[in-house]
């Protein structure tokens, strides 16, 4: 794992591996954005990890809105960013910030990892390398050694993107097939704003 994170993040993606080579186990489990609702109403804890895909969809404002109703259910919310999420250096913060997301919300990944496994459900949102367990799990993986936001240790993960296709690096991901993990296909924006409209019904 001697790597820095500039030679683990900006080299090595050449290689494309395919799911065959990360003998990837399990099965894709897709969930509505109502089961996500009951999901998320029963969570004490909550970190949403967010990746080129919040950029994309410009998801970060309903994306507050639906951090704001969490906590006013009762919820502890943390935003977890990686430091390479997106396409350039702060991207995530920036966005985050013209949301006006506390500071104080923001959460490092090394700090998060420390305590991931007691959080009640990750939320991914348009993130994929920069969560990719292969980093920790596959030798083979041209991502092997790279620090990633272990997210699949948290109890429940629900991933936030509109189909099966890799990210920047080009290669599968095994997150998606976890046992705890949930896939809430859709355009990232479109999909918080379900959720959002579900505890607005409630
Ligand atoms: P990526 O691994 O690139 O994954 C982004 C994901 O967002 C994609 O898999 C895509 O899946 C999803 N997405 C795209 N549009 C979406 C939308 N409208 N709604 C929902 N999801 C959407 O992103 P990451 O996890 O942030 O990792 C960043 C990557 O970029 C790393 O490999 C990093 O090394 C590299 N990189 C970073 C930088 C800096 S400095 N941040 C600079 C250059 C390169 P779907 O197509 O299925 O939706």
């Amino acid at each position: 794992m001697n790597r820095s994170i500039t030679n683990v993040l900006f080299g090595g993606f050449g290689a494309t591996i395919t799911k065959g080579d990360l003998e990837i186990e399990g099965e894709v489990k897709p969930v509505s954005p109502e089961d996500t609702y009951f999901i998320l109403e029963a969570a004490s804890s909550v970190v949403f990890v967010p990746g080129y895909g919040m950029a994309v969809a410009q998801a970060q404002h309903t994306l507050r809105e639906l951090g704001d109703i969490l906590e006013e259910n009762g919820s502890e919310i943390r935003y977890a960013i990686h430091p390479v999420a997106g396409r350039m250096p702060g991207h995530m913060n920036v966005l985050l910030a013209e949301a006006n997301v506390p500071y104080d919300k923001l959460v490092e990944m090394d700090d998060i990892n420390r305590t991931i496994a007691s959080v009640d459900v990750c939320v991914v949102i348009g993130a994929n390398d920069v969560v990719n367990p292969a980093a920790r799990e596959n030798k083979n993986s041209p991502i092997y050694g790279m620090p990633v936001i272990n997210v699949d240790q948290a109890k429940t993960v629900i991933v936030l993107k509109r189909s099966m296709a890799p990210g920047f690096a080009g290669i599968d991901n095994n997150l998606f097939y976890k046992e705890n993990t949930r896939m809430l296909f859709g355009d990232a924006k479109s999909s918080v704003e379900a959720i959002v409209s579900e505890f607005k019904k409630s």
